[in-house]
């Protein structure tokens, strides 16, 4: 088992990875205190009998599978069974599921009694290596992404990644989604990937790169937790990829991919990304694309995409669009362009 600790300005934060995760911590985590659990109907149903055993006689709160359900009826929901349930200040929510149950999870308790301790017990690929770890909650609001929501950290992480074993191929194609952004941020991380030139999906390697992508999200999240800085590269190809998934029906890790893929293309063409590097970068996220094949994107609908990136947490200007790109080997960088600028750029990544 390993052990990753994040300390930033307000809390101090444990990772645990591996299969004695949760035997090992549960335990001590669950005990003296009143609990609350809240999963997805999806999660419930395939692990009920561990529910049962690591959670027996807990409130367990099944919310309906999907992130068209993380909004704001669901964590009133939440929050009222919460208090129905008599959760007071020491009690202790369990956020058992993907990045959707993770984000409303830890807004729930965030805002119930101004903040009760959390766990995150991430159940997907994306979720292990990105969404659980940092302190990030929120639910989507009008049509905007993540737009209500609190940096709040969990106190404690455990990852196993014997629940892969249930992830049904398209899933770990999200997760591949967000393990490209890292590759793209992490000469190590891309080298991993590049020099595996085939199955992607063993547990084994996986479990690698869950590990190299914690480790990395943990030193940016203490270097700067709110996002005044260093953690904005971890929006890399989210700018678009936010814009692709609030108009196409595709889910976060498959419209994080295309967002990557057009906007590498995009400072490529620009000259903000190093050639050679930028067709190296492209020829992962091409690959983890090509992992699982589904209907894909539609590329001719790329402008009502991006009326949406005007809305986009990052702008700081209504008329600019404002993206974290990859500059070369382990390098980032902000890109801003006007919104009509990023309307043709866009239009011409897509050919
Ligand atoms: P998700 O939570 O919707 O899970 C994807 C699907 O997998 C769901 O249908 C779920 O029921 C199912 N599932 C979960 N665990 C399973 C298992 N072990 N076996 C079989 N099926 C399982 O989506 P996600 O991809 O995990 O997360 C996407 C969300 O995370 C988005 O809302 C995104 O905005 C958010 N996110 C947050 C952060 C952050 O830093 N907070 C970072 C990245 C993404
Ligand atoms: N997934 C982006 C972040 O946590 O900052």
């Amino acid at each position: 088992m390993e052990l990753i600790t994040i300390k930033t300005p307000s809390t101090k934060g444990e990772i645990y990875i591996g299969k004695e995760a949760i035997s090992k911590r549960l335990p001590c985590l669950t005990a003296g205190q009143k609990n609350f659990v809240l999963t997805d109907s999806n999660v419930y149903a395939l692990y009920e009998d561990w529910f049962d055993a690591h959670f027996p006689q807990t409130e367990i709160f099944i919310l309906p599978a999907g992130e068209e359900n993380k909004n704001f009826q669901s964590l009133y929901a939440i929050l009222e069974k919460m208090a129905g349930a008599g959760m007071r200040r020491t009690s202790r929510l369990f956020a058992v599921g993907g990045g959707v149950i993770g984000d409303i999870g830890g807004l729930a308790a965030a805002l119930y009694m101004r903040g009760i301790s959390y766990v995150q017990i991430p159940t997907t690929l994306l979720a292990q290596v990105d969404s659980s770890v940092g302190g990030k909650t929120a639910v989507d609001l009008g049509g905007i992404k993540n737009v209500v929501g609190a940096f709040y950290q969990p106190c404690e992480v455990l990852m196993d990644s014997t629940f892969l074993k249930t992830l049904p191929d398209k899933e770990i194609k999200c997760g591949l989604g967000e393990i490209v952004k890292y590759a793209a941020l992490n000469g190590e991380i891309f080298d991993l990937l590049e020099n595996r030139a085939d199955d992607w999906k063993g547990l084994t390697f996986l479990e690698s790169l869950i590990t190299a992508c914690v480790s990395h999200k943990a030193r940016v999240v203490e270097m700067d937790e709110k996002e005044s800085g260093e953690r904005r590269s971890l929006n890399v190809g989210h700018t678009t990829g936010h814009a692709i998934e609030l108009t196409s029906g595709l889910s976060h890790g498959e419209s994080v991919l295309y967002g990557m893929l057009l906007e590498t293309r995009m400072v490529m063409q620009a000259g903000v990304c190093e050639k050679t590097y930028g067709q190296r970068l492209l020829a992962l996220v091409e690959r983890a694309i090509a992992l699982e094949p589904t209907a894909g994107m539609d590329f001719t609908a790329i402008e009502d995409s991006a009326e949406k990136a005007r809305a986009d947490k990052k702008n700081t200007d209504d008329d600019k669009i404002r993206m974290a790109v990859a500059k070369a080997k382990g390098q980032w960088t902000d890109f801003s362009l006007p919104f009509a600028e990023y309307v043709t750029a866009l239009k011409n990544a897509c050919k």
